[in-house]
C-alpha cells in the first residue's frame, strides 16, 4: 500500500510523472494522489516553445510557475522538459529565425528559461529528440530547423547555455525508441552513444540520458542482453540514466480489460527489472499518473473506442496491475 514515491526513495530512486496546470489546479482529488504517489513533476507543456515563449519578445512564466509552487508545497522535485525540440516550435519561429539571428535566438531562450527557474529544477531535458537515423546522416542526427540552421553544434551550444544559466541542474539528452530490440531501435541507440560519446569528448556540459519508454503493447520487444548492454555503454560514459516518459501503449492489445491490464503490467515490470539492474539509473517517470489524463487518449485512440488504459493508475484513480508492477521493481 506504499506509495510508489515511498517505494522508489527507499531504493534510492524519484519516481514522479508528467502533468499540467490545468488539471492540477481544477482537479483537487487528482491533484492530492499526484502528490501522494510522486516525488517529481514533469510539466507536459508549460514549459515547451510554444507556450513559454508565444512571441519572439514575450516569455509566458505563469503556468510553470504555479507548476514549481505545487511541487514544492508537496515537496516534489521539479523537472525542466524540454529547451530544445523540433516539436512545439511557435508560429512566430518560421517567420523570424534565419541562419544570422538563430544562435541570438537560441541563446536567448535558453538564457531566459533555464535562468528564469535556475536553483529550482531537478532535470533539464535541453535537447530532445535530436536522433532520427531514417535522415540519413552518417551521423543520425534529425533534420530539424535546429540542425539545418545551426549544424550538429546547435546541441553544444544548448548544453553550454543550460549549464550557464542554472549550474544545478541536471543536463539530460532525452529520447524515444531506444529500448526495442528492432532494428531501427538498434540503429538509434547507435547514433546516441555516437552523439553521447562526441559531447563527451569536446567537454560538452551533458550529464544525463533520458530514456522516454513509450512502449507498445504487443509490438515493443524487449532484448534484455541488448539493453543492459546499451546502459552500460551510456554509464561507462560517465552519465546518468534516467527513464522520463514511460507508458504502455494498449492500442493493439486485446479489449479485456483484466487480459489488457495483466499485459501492460507485465510490461513495466519486465522492463524496468531489466532497467533498474543498471546503477546509473536514477529516475522512472512515467508519462502521465492516470488513464484520467494521458495524451494516448488523442494520439494512439483505441480503434474499438474503449478507453486507453497506459498508466499506473485507472481513471478512477484507483491502482492497477501497473502500479504493483512499478513498485515491485523498485
Ligand atoms: C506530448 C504531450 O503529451 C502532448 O500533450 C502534446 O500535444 C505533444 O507532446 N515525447 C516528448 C513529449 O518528449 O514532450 C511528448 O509530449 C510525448 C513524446
Amino acid at each position: 500500500n506504499t506509495p510508489l514515491r515511498k517505494r522508489a526513495t527507499a531504493k534510492g530512486l524519484i519516481y514522479g510523472a508528467t502533468s499540467q496546470h490545468r488539471i492540477l489546479s481544477s482537479d483537487k482529488k487528482f491533484a492530492a494522489r499526484f502528490a501522494q504517489e510522486c516525488a517529481i513533476l514533469v510539466p507536459e507543456g508549460e514549459l515547451k516553445w510554444r507556450t513559454i515563449h508565444p512571441s519572439p519578445n514575450y516569455f509566458n512564466f505563469k503556468p510553470g510557475d504555479w507548476m514549481v509552487e505545487f511541487a514544492h508545497a508537496h515537496g516534489m522535485l521539479f523537472r525542466g522538459h524540454t529547451l530544445v525540440w523540433h516539436g512545439s516550435l511557435p508560429r512566430w519561429f518560421a517567420d523570424t529565425v534565419n541562419s544570422r539571428n538563430v544562435e541570438q535566438i537560441l541563446l536567448k531562450h535558453i538564457t531566459t528559461v533555464a535562468g528564469h527557474y535556475a536553483g529550482k529544477i531537478h532535470s533539464w531535458d535541453v535537447v530532445n529528440e535530436a536522433i532520427h537515423p531514417p535522415h540519413g546522416r552518417t551521423d543520425g542526427l534529425r533534420n530539424t530547423p535546429w540542425l539545418q540552421l545551426l549544424g550538429p553544434n546547435y546541441i553544444d551550444i544548448a548544453f553550454r547555455a543550460a549549464a550557464k544559466a542554472d549550474p544545478q541542474a541536471l543536463l539530460v539528452y532525452n529520447d524515444f525508441g531506444l529500448d526495442g530490440a528492432a532494428y531501427q531501435d538498434e540503429l538509434r541507440r547507435t547514433a546516441v552513444l555516437k552523439l553521447l560519446e562526441r559531447l563527451k569528448s569536446v567537454g560538452t556540459p551533458v550529464h544525463a540520458l533520458g530514456i522516454q519508454a513509450h512502449w507498445w503493447g504487443g509490438v515493443t520487444r524487449l532484448d534484455s542482453g541488448k539493453l543492459k548492454a546499451f546502459l552500460r555503454d551510456v554509464a561507462d560514459l560517465d552519465l546518468k540514466i534516467m527513464i522520463t516518459e514511460m507508458d504502455v501503449t494498449d492500442k493493439k492489445l486485446p479489449k479485456d480489460v483484466i487480459l489488457r491490464d495483466r499485459i501492460v503490467a507485465g510490461i513495466y515490470e519486465d522492463y524496468l527489472s531489466v532497467v533498474l539492474d543498471e546503477p546509473a539509473v536514477i529516475a522512472v517517470l512515467t508519462w502521465g499518473l492516470s488513464d484520467r489524463y494521458t495524451w494516448l487518449s488523442k494520439y494512439q485512440p483505441r480503434k474499438d473506442r474503449a478507453p486507453v488504459r497506459p498508466l499506473p493508475l485507472d481513471a478512477q484513480l484507483n491502482r492497477k496491475l501497473a502500479w504493483n508492477a512499478i513498485g515491485r521493481a523498485f
